[in-house]
Formats: structure tokens, C-alpha cells, sequence
């Protein structure tokens, strides 16, 4: 089906936002579809994405020379997706006819070991998008008070140790902070019973609720939500792809309440086996679209 009306005959220039450009993987997929004169803007609010996605285009695509090029035109900007309206002011983009925000965090960042996203590759316990912005999971976890930590890893993790795991990184930090990814997933082992259940080592809840607060992904999620349907053109759609129930939740609502979007999906496309099997992670992947009626 043809979610993101990338076939639909058109006779003028259409623009693509990508508002999280990641590895470059949905973004390159919009290149090889659109036409010169259309264009495809990038999004991510990690600059170190924006710059390798940089290489690999200026790589990857024909020279910009106008009379030469045979692909669209690219551009590709280090921000939050939040702040597309500014963005689309300040960089005199058109309004948009398809809007996408794969939400998460990419295989990249997870292969980073400065960053701690990954309690396999290890690392500082960072676990920012963007490491100029707030706070670090380690500085959070060195002040946070316990009630307030056993909350985030209940609610953005749906840690059922929750209290279990608060508590033990608050009494280590008398003596010995957790400042590791590798710290923090042995203390959360020994907190939890059964390090894994069916694919998911156990750790990976608290380390998402982590991510979620110190990214504040929630806030920007909700802001951009209300603000991205000004941003389409009549027709135009939003497609949004989450990982979490919380996450899937906000989406829903917001789509289903906005009275500029009609919703497409009635229920939210879920990957197959094939998806699956090739690529684990997206087994908890849900699609919502909207198209822009008013
Ligand atoms: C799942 S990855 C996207 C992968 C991408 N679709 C691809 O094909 O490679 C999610 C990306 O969103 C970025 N991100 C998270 N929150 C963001 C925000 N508020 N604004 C822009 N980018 C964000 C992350 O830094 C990460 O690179």
C-alpha cells in the first residue's frame, strides 16, 4: 500500500520531510522516488547522524549542479523535529506533502560506545540525542530522588521492578555512582529475576525508560504532534512510527482529535514475520497515518 502517496502522478515540485533522519534508511528510500524538482529534508536531533548522513549522500548522490541532476534536491539539518515549524520558516521550506518520524533511537547510536545506549557495546552512560542539550543519564542518576526514578522506570520502561532497581542505584551512589552502561545493566541483573525473557535481556526497559526522560522524547513527541499538521499541504500525509504504547498513545489521540487529519489507519500497521526476521528490533513497531483533509 502506498502509505506516504509517494506514486501519486504529480505535475509539481512535492516536498518530504524526514524528521528523523537516522542512518539515512527511509530518507534514501523517498531519493530514489521523488524527482528533481522535488525535495527531501532531513531531521535529527543528533548532529553526529546529520553529519554521517552528509557523507553518505555527497557520496552516494550525483553532483547538485542543477542542470546535472537526475535525484532530488537533499537537505539535511541538525534539530529536533519539535521545531519544524521554525524550521520550515527559517530555511524557506514549502509545506509538506508527506511528514515521517520513525521514532527511537537508531542502530548507530546504539553501535556508539561514547553514548551508553547499548548495555552490549557498553560505554558512558550518556543516552542523550544531543549531547549540547540537558543532562546525562549519569548526572541523572547521581541526583534524582528515588521515588521520582522509580517512576520514570515504571511508567517510560513498564518495569514491574521498578522500586527493586531505584533503590539499589540510590544506595550504590553513596559510595560508587553508576556512571557505565555495563554498571548499570549488572545492577539491573541482579535486581531482576531472569536476565532474559523470550529475546529481551531485562535491562533493556530500564535503559529505554532512561533514554525516554533524559530526552525528553514525550515532550517533544506531543508538541510536534500538534504543530506537524499545519506543516502538510492539503492532502498531504503524516506518518508516524513508534515503538512504545506510550508513545503509540499520544499518536493516536492526536491524529484522531486533530480536525485537519483524516485518519487513514484504523488500526496501526504492525510489521510481518519477513520485517521481523530480518530486522528483530521492529517487532515492537506500530504505523499510524494521517492525510491533511482542510
Ligand atoms: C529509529 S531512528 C531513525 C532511523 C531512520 N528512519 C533510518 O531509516 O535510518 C530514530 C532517530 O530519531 C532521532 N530523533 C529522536 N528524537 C528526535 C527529535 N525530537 N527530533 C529529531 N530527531 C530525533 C534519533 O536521534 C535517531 O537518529
Amino acid at each position: 500500500m502506498n502509505w506516504s502517496g509517494l506514486d501519486r502522478p504529480t505535475s509539481t515540485s512535492r516536498t518530504f520531510i524526514d524528521g528523523t533522519l537516522g542512518g539515512g534508511g527511509h530518507s534514501w528510500h523517498f531519493i530514489q522516488k521523488l524527482s528533481p524538482n522535488d525535495l527531501l529534508v532531513g531531521i535529527d536531533r543528533d548532529e553526529s547522524a546529520v553529519n554521517r548522513v552528509t557523507t553518505l549522500f555527497d557520496r552516494e548522490l550525483p553532483a547538485s549542479n542543477p542542470n546535472e541532476r537526475s535525484t532530488c534536491r537533499v537537505r539535511l539539518i541538525h534539530s529536533s523535529y519539535r521545531d519544524l515549524p521554525q524550521l520550515m520558516e527559517k530555511h524557506d521550506i514549502p509545506k509538506a506533502d508527506c511528514i515521517l518520524l520513525d521514532l527511537g533511537l537508531s542502530s548507530d547510536q546504539l553501535a556508539d560506545r561514547e553514548r551508553g545506549f547499548s548495555f552490549r557495546t557498553g560505554g558512558n552512560l550518556d543516552l542523550r540525542f544531543c549531547t549540547d542539550e540537558g543532562i546525562s543519564a549519569r548526572e541523572m542518576l547521581a541526583k534524582i530522588d528515588e521515588k521520582d526514578l522509580a517512576d520514570i522506570i515504571y511508567q517510560y520502561g513498564e518495569e514491574r521492578f521498578s522500586r527493586r532497581i531505584a533503590r539499589a542505584i540510590v544506595e550504590r551512589r553513596k559510595s560508587d555512582p553508576v556512571v557505565t552502561a555495563e554498571q548499570l545493566a549488572d545492577l539491573v541483573h541482579r535486581c531482576v529475576p531472569g536476565k532474559i525473557h523470550g529475546r529481551v535481556d531485562s535491562a533493556t526497559r530500564t535503559f529505554q525508560a532512561l533514554r525516554i526522560a533524559v530526552n525528553h522524547e514525550l515532550e517533544h513527541l506531543t508538541k510536534a504532534i500538534a504543530l506537524l499538521p499545519n506543516c502538510l499541504n492539503v492532502g498531504g500525509r503524516l506518518l508516524v512510527i513508534s515503538f512504545h504504547s506510550l508513545e503509540d498513545r499520544i499518536v493516536k489521540h492526536a491524529i484522531r482529535e486533530c480536525p485537519l487529519l483524516k485518519v487513514l489507519t484504523k488500526k496501526p500497521v504492525l510489521p510481518g514475520d519477513l520485517e521481523i526476521n530480518e530486522n528483530p528490533r521492529s517487532r515492537s513497531a506500530k504505523m499510524r497515518v494521517a492525510e491533511r483533509v482542510e
